[in-house]
């Protein structure tokens, strides 16, 4: 049972419904009256994607993008390699990217410098779960759900070493399952 490598329970599934709901509803005002894109960021956000956008009652376009760290060092380099792009022309458009956290900042700090040639309208960060301590990079993020403390964060996408990532609610792993 991947349960039995929990920690702390940190986020419940009721209050992940909950802030889905508020952020989708926020998010709905917001760009009401503009053409909007979600751009989900691959893999971690796929559940919190699916959660938010059905709390979304405006028109939007769905993306997904993959991306990797170059290089095989434990420590971020911050440059990040492209595996899946965007599949549509975004000119003009309202991107939100939703991400499920921001630790360092790296991933999204490149992203949105690289998103800049796309000539969107605007480039504006939805992001779960905020891990401030760790952060390297300072980034405008437009909607946060949760701070987070710095542990070892699994669940509702996001995973240790591809595992936990089907946990319906945010936890904390257990030091002896990562530090063995
Ligand atoms: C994780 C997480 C964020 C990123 C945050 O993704 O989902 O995308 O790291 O870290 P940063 O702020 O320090 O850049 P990861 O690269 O592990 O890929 P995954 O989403 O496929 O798990
Ligand atoms: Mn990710
Ligand atoms: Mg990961």
């Amino acid at each position: 049972m991947i349960a039995n490598d929990v920690k702390d329970i940190l986020i419940s599934r009721e209050e992940l419904a909950e802030k889905c709901k508020e952020l989708g509803a926020k998010i709905s005002k917001d760009y009401e009256g503009k053409e909007l894109v979600l751009v989900g960021i691959l893999k971690g956000s796929v559940v919190f994607m699916t959660d938010l956008m059905k709390e979304i009652t405006i028109p939007c376009n769905i993306e997904f993008m993959e991306v990797s760290s170059y290089g095989s060092g434990a420590e971020s380099s911050g440059v990040v390699k492209i595996i899946k792009d965007l599949d549509e022309d975004v000119t003009g458009k309202h991107i939100l990217i939703v991400e499920d956290i921001i630790d360092t900042g790296l991933t999204l700090s490149y992203l949105v410098e690289y998103l800049k040639a796309r000539k969107a309208a605007g480039t504006d960060i939805v992001c779960l779960l905020n891990k401030k301590e760790r952060r390297v990079r300072d980034i405008p993020v437009t909607y946060v759900g949760f701070e987070v403390p710095d542990e070892f964060i699994i669940g509702y996408g996001i995973d240790y070493a591809e595992k936990y990532r089907n946990l319906p609610y945010v936890a904390s792993l257990k030091d002896e399952v990562y530090k063995k």
